[in-house]
């Protein structure tokens, strides 16, 4: 796997130290939002997108010193070995979620702003149930003109327009285990992608 990459990008630790910073602000913006209750009892549910947000989500979590509920949901627009994205698949979306949000703050969680279909169709179904505040997170964002039209509330880092893997990213399944964000050697994506 090691000989697959290409580049490192973000190392673990910058992602570790920025993911801090991103709770501290989450949790102070969420607190300024609950003034007429203690910001324990404001009801919060983050949405993350899965799969590639799983290590992103589970490292946050643990830095947001709040009460909440989670919620997974389930979208594809990457299949198999795309590096582009196919459109995007709600597969599990919403349905474990209540028909009424009203009164309950929702962050949605995402590894990767990219195109920006998914959050847009993420978050137009989700308004439609009336939350009392909707706010999105990615870990990263491409530097694509798509990409900077969606009005996300908190961004991990800003990169290149590259396909990237590892920290929850994959590429044909694998490499989310890697504890950074790295590009992959050329020739690795040519190989899987002629395999078909
Ligand atoms: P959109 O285009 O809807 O993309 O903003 C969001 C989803 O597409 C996937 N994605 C990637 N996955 N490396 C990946 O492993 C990438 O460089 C990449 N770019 C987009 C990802 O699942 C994200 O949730």
């Amino acid at each position: 796997m090691q000989t697959d990459i290409h580049q490192v990008l973000i190392g673990r630790r910058r992602i570790a130290s920025r993911i801090q910073a991103l709770a501290r602000q989450i949790t102070a913006d969420l607190r300024s939002s609950g003034q007429r209750a203690p910001a324990d009892d404001l009801p919060l549910t983050l949405v993350p997108i899965l799969t590639g947000s799983i290590i992103f989500v589970a490292d946050l979590i643990r830095h947001l010193p709040l009460r909440m509920r989670l919620n997974l949901i389930s979208v594809s627009s990457y299949p198999g070995a795309s590096t582009r994205s196919q459109g995007v698949r709600l597969r599990r979306a919403l349905e474990n979620l209540p028909p009424s949000l009203a009164g309950t703050h929702l962050l949605v969680l995402d590894d990767i702003l990219d195109t920006g279909r998914t959050l847009t169709r993420v978050t137009q179904l989700l308004q439609r149930r009336q939350p009392a505040s909707l706010r999105t997170c990615v870990l990263l964002r491409k530097d694509r003109p798509t990409a900077h039209n969606f009005p996300v509330n908190y961004v991990g880092f800003d990169i290149p327009d590259a396909f990237v893997v590892g920290f929850g990213l994959d590429f044909n399944g694998h490499y989310r285990n890697l504890p950074d964000i790295v590009t992959l050697k050329p020739q690795v994506i040519a190989r899987v992608q002629r395999r078909g």
